[in-house]
């Protein structure tokens, strides 16, 4: 099959920096975001893995149009988003949706279940007030919500039900693409793997693609067909999510999955710690943007910013992959 053909959504060299200012009279340029391109198919999970500060949310945003990309592209159904007009805008909106890691403070306090669910139908659809009510009955039967619960506000529900409750406001319009930016972290263990499964379940019933952006590798590794590992705002290494898995081989893959004990430990050979500190996306450093913290940084490293290539059915950034690859 034509990999082009499948794709529902194309970043292309995305990039986003953000300018603040410093002290008194300087600015600095936040480099969230440099030259991320990823596609993602009909009816699959892209799974986004990386530290605190890698750009994960920021990613989030121009890929669901809440912000636009300081440069590169973002094609949903082949359509580029940055160049689209107004009315196409509008239409692309509702293709893709966001989940937030949050449900407390994602749904309005004030607003009833109704009147959450109601909106996105009375914004885009003619529907009548009975054909709404009857879509948000759907919706609320489909996340596992009782409809007699309609009228009740966020706070009489749990913070399960609450995601639900964010999840069939994401889902109503039958988006196709959503966009999970966290969307279990905030929950208790044990509800984790109930909201995951009813994830993975609307996935089967409506085809739905999910980017699904995590810290959580084994969170990552249930529920997505691929991954990609952000750093300091680039790619440093993707791939499918089984393969990766068993045989991460960009250096700070190896570091994330060395430090998550419950993951591949039948499979890890070689045990990577992460030593010094994240640096400032205010100020990347030279080169590879790992090279301060990796293990196996030659002066190379320091000097050459390593790009994104095809290593052993792998895309990896480092100058020294194929060295590695057996150690
Ligand atoms: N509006 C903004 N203005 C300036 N800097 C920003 C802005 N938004 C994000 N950043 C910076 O960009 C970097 C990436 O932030 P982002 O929130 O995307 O990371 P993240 O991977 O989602 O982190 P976390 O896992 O903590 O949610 C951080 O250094 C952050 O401080
Ligand atoms: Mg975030």
């Amino acid at each position: 099959m034509d990999a082009v053909m499948d794709a529902v959504l194309i970043a292309e060299h995305l990039t986003k920096h953000y300018r603040i200012r410093r002290g008194l009279s300087g600015h600095g340029l936040v480099k969230a975001l440099n030259d991320v391109s990823f596609s993602l198919d009909a009816g699959k999970t892209l799974a986004v893995v990386g530290e605190s500060g890698c750009g994960k949310s920021t990613l989030a945003r121009q890929l669901t149009m809440i912000e636009t990309p300081t440069s590169g592209r973002v094609l949903i159904d082949g359509r580029d988003i940055t160049q689209a007009d107004r009315a196409q805008r509008a239409l692309l909106r509702r293709r893709i949706q966001i989940i937030f890691q949050n449900p407390f403070a994602s749904l309005n306090p004030r607003k009833t279940v109704k009147a959450t669910l109601s909106e996105p139908l009375v914004v885009n659809t003619s529907f009548n007030a009975q054909q709404r009510a009857a879509r948000i009955e759907a919706a609320m039967q489909t996340v596992g919500l009782r409809p007699e619960y309609m009228q009740r506000y966020p706070h009489m529900f749990s913070g399960g039900q609450r995601q639900r409750i964010a999840i069939a406001r994401a889902m109503i319009l039958e988006p196709g693409i959503v966009v999970a930016d966290e969307p279990v972290s905030a929950l208790d263990v044990s509800i984790q793997a109930q909201i995951l499964n009813l994830l993975m379940d609307l996935q089967e019933r409506f085809g739905t693609s999910y980017v699904f952006i995590t810290h959580n590798l084994a969170v990552a590794r249930h529920i997505a067909h691929t991954i990609i590992v952000m750093y300091l705002g680039g790619i440093v290494e993707s791939g499918d999510t089984k393969s990766l898995f068993e045989r991460p081989r960009h250096p700070y893959t190896r570091a994330l999955i060395s430090a998550a004990p419950v993951i591949g430990a039948a499979q890890r050979t070689n045990k990577t710690r992460l030593q010094g500190e994240l640096p400032s996306p205010l100020n990347l450093p030279s080169g590879c943007a790992f090279h301060q913290r990796c293990p196996y940084a030659v002066e190379r490293c320091r000097r050459e910013t390593p790009l994104l290539r095809n290593v052993a059915q792998r895309y990896v950034a480092c100058h020294r992959a194929e060295e590695l690859n057996d150690a």
